[in-house]
């Protein structure tokens, strides 16, 4: 295994996130307002809305808290959060988490190069395999916060990959140790197509 891979995954794995036990049921009522864009269930229709149904609840909550914070900048959520409890937000996400994922598909002629990717990495530019932290089926690690990324839309996708790639004005609330940003600096943008078609049709 390679140093970054060994060192990402040490540092990764320790920088937990203290959370309140999420209520499924109670969070169904609570996460009305955001079926708009996410849909009823988190299965968003839209490419751009992330979909949140089956993603890990200790994601979930940690990318509530950072969105509310102001850490990491979502405009269309501009004030939805604000008047959400640190419970409200536990139960939201246990009620997304607990939705059954929606899967899309991929394109045809890019899937090779991006399920190469996404399984074996590029030793070359020193990029790890994307499995190792978001497991072969894309499903990742919820009790670690590594999210899901099966089925989820490759727009939305490919917009986080390019934001954690960005300087300035980007995604940066990946932790001290800028896992995803590091990665990302390493992916050039067809990489970024293909891994993001290939995420789309996985499951
Ligand atoms: C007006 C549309 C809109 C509404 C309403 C909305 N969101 Fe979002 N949400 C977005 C968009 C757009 C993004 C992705 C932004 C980006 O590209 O980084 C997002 C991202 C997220 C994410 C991060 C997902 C991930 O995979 O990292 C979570 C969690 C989330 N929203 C939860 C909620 C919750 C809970 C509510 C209701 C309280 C809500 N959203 C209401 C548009 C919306
Ligand atoms: C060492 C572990 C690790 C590896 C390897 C890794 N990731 Fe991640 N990834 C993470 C973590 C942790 C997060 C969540 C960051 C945060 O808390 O905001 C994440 C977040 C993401 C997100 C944002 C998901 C969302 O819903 O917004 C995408 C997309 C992503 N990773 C794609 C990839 C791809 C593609 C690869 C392979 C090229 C990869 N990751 C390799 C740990 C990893």
């Amino acid at each position: 295994m390679n140093k970054l891979i060994v060192s990402l995954l040490l540092t990764v794995g320790i920088s937990g996130f203290a959370h309140a036990a999420g209520d499924a049921a109670a969070g169904q009522a609570k996460a009305a307002v955001c079926g708009a864009c996410h849909g009823p269930d988190g299965n968003s229709m839209a490419p751009n809305f992330p979909k949140l149904a089956g993603q890990g609840e200790r994601y979930l909550t940690k990318q509530l808290h950072d969105i509310k914070s102001g850490k990491r900048t979502v405009l269309e959520m501009t004030g939805l959060l604000t008047n959400l409890s640190d419970q409200d937000l536990a139960d939201i996400a246990a009620y997304f988490a607990s939705q059954k994922g929606s899967v899309g598909a991929a394109d045809p002629k890019i899937v090779a190069r991006g399920e190469a990717l996404f399984r074996g990495g590029n030793l070359a530019k020193g990029l790890p395999a994307c499995t190792g932290c978001h497991s072969p089926n894309g499903a990742g690690n919820a009790a670690a916060g590594f999210p899901h990324l099966g089925g989820q839309h490759a727009q939305y996708i490919a917009k986080q990959l390019t934001d954690f790639r960005k300087e300035e004005g980007g995604r940066n609330n990946d932790g001290d140790t800028m896992t995803m940003q590091t990665i990302a600096k390493r992916l050039s943008d067809e990489d970024i197509a293909a891994v993001s078609s290939y995420i789309q049709g996985l499951h």
